[in-house]
């Protein structure tokens, strides 16, 4: 006889169940059925909607993946285990890469922690560092995949927010109110004590960048409370101005800092997961023991591939021709967004200084306009409370996508801005 009761699942999963990602949500309202279901030809749909780039990988990285599978010996040992933190070889590499695009110094082995994509990373980041009851200081707004990462780590971390986005101005506060930013940071630091304090530089979804005042005033509070101050670079290759000075701390200097790495935007190898932290040495042990119980060990072959391929590339200069060309495209997929946005929307938005995206004011409730929106025009972006409540009445428009067809960005903004101004 079959069972008839069915086992519970964990109390936490069935709460998260309930507090699903907004951003997965509204990905899954553009799947191909759904789209159809609407009444749209999928053929005619224009997404905004991505977190993704679309520019090639640097050629000379697939011939590093052919010189590994095309021989029968190293294609065998990419199928073994390396060590949990990553293979030493890789760690050296990716040392290197640090330094020689943005000059961090003194960056060793002993800081590096490989892993599988900065997601699995930050998870087990957080299970690292914060422990039930303590404050986690987040930016409003921010990606929106830390809020659940924190619950999955614990149902007791508690979420301060320091707003950096004015929606009545719709202007970035560090830049445009540095000392009003500077004293709310403070005021919350000081009232909530957080244990760890956590920004992207650039961040999702403003592509805004801390500027470097901000940033040590955050370092020197860490520092002197004896807290974390974590960066995630997943879009440090994409800048489009000269990048801050805290683009080359290091860990080496500052044993309070960590950075948060990643594969996937500068290279093209969002599924093809790799990403690293960079910490002092007693957070890198503390990550590699829990790695062990997480992934045992990072992806043999991708180790391998970005080893060889950074070797080479750092030495003939392939690799910063790479990231300097391909921050062109973003430059102008960029430029392209916002001419668009002027020219056919007419609504406020943020000037991104890297990364994919842009931010726009659509003067309501996002949550109601995008799916109308969908259906009006065929044109998908993201609605912006999943970022934080500042933006609830804005959209996030990712241009990384379209990185290679600059025309379908303007179409779509045409569109969208059509249908907006009816
Ligand atoms: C700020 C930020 N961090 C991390 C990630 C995830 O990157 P990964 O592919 O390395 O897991 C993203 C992806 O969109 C992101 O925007």
């Amino acid at each position: 006889m079959p069972s008839t009761t069915t086992a519970a699942l964990s109390g936490l999963v069935q709460a998260q169940l309930h507090s699903p990602s907004p951003i997965r949500q509204i990905m899954k309202m553009a799947e191909r059925a759904n789209i159809i279901a609407m009444g749209l030809d999928p053929a005619e749909v224009i997404s905004f909607g991505g977190g993704w780039v679309n520019h090639a990988a640097p050629e000379e990285f697939r011939q590093a993946y052919l010189d590994i599978v095309g021989d029968p010996a190293v294609f065998h040992q990419s199928g073994a285990y390396t060590a949990t933190l990553g293979d030493l070889g890789c760690r050296q590499q990716i040392a290197r890469f640090e330094a020689h695009l943005f000059g961090v110094p003194r960056l060793g082995p002993e800081h590096i922690a490989v892993g599988l994509g900065s997601t699995q990373l930050t998870q087990d980041l957080f299970t690292t560092l914060v422990d039930p009851g303590d404050t986690v200081l987040l930016l409003d707004p921010t990606y929106a995949n830390y809020e659940g990462q924190l619950a999955f780590v614990s149902s007791g971390v508690k979420i301060v927010r320091l707003p950096v986005l004015d929606p009545a101005t719709w202007t970035y506060r560090p830049v445009s109110d540095p000392e009003g930013t500077a004293r709310d940071f403070v005021r919350l630091f000081d009232e909530h004590r957080p244990k760890l304090v956590l920004f992207g530089a650039p961040d999702n979804p403003t592509s805004q960048i801390v500027p470097q005042a901000l940033a040590e005033l955050m370092l020197e509070r860490t520092a002197a409370s004896s807290a974390w101050l974590a960066i995630d670079f997943a879009y440090k290759c994409q800048y489009f101005e000269t990048p801050p000075a805290y683009y080359a701390w290091s860990p080496a200097d500052h044993p309070n800092l960590i950075g948060i790495h990643s594969n996937s935007k500068w290279a093209r190898g969002l599924g093809r997961r790799l990403g690293w932290i960079e910490a002092a040495p007693h957070v890198i042990e503390g990550l590699e023991r829990v790695q062990q119980c997480s992934i045992l060990c990072p992806d043999t072959l991708e180790q391998m591939a970005m080893a060889l391929y950074l070797a080479r590339a750092i030495d003939d200069g392939s690799l910063r021709r790479y990231v300097d060309d391909t921050n062109v495209r973003y430059r102008e997929a960029a430029r392209v967004t916002l001419e668009a946005i002027d020219t056919h929307v007419g609504r406020r938005r943020l000037t991104p200084a890297g990364g994919l995206y842009t931010v726009m004011d659509v003067g309501r409730n996002a949550d109601e306009f995008v799916p109308e929106a969908l259906r009006a025009t065929g044109v998908l972006v993201v609605p912006g409370r999943g970022f934080g409540p500042s933006i609830a009445n804005g959209v996030r428009i990712s241009f990384g996508p379209m990185v290679m067809t600059p025309d379908r960005i303007t179409e779509g903004l045409r569109r969208l801005g059509a249908w907006m101004r009816d």
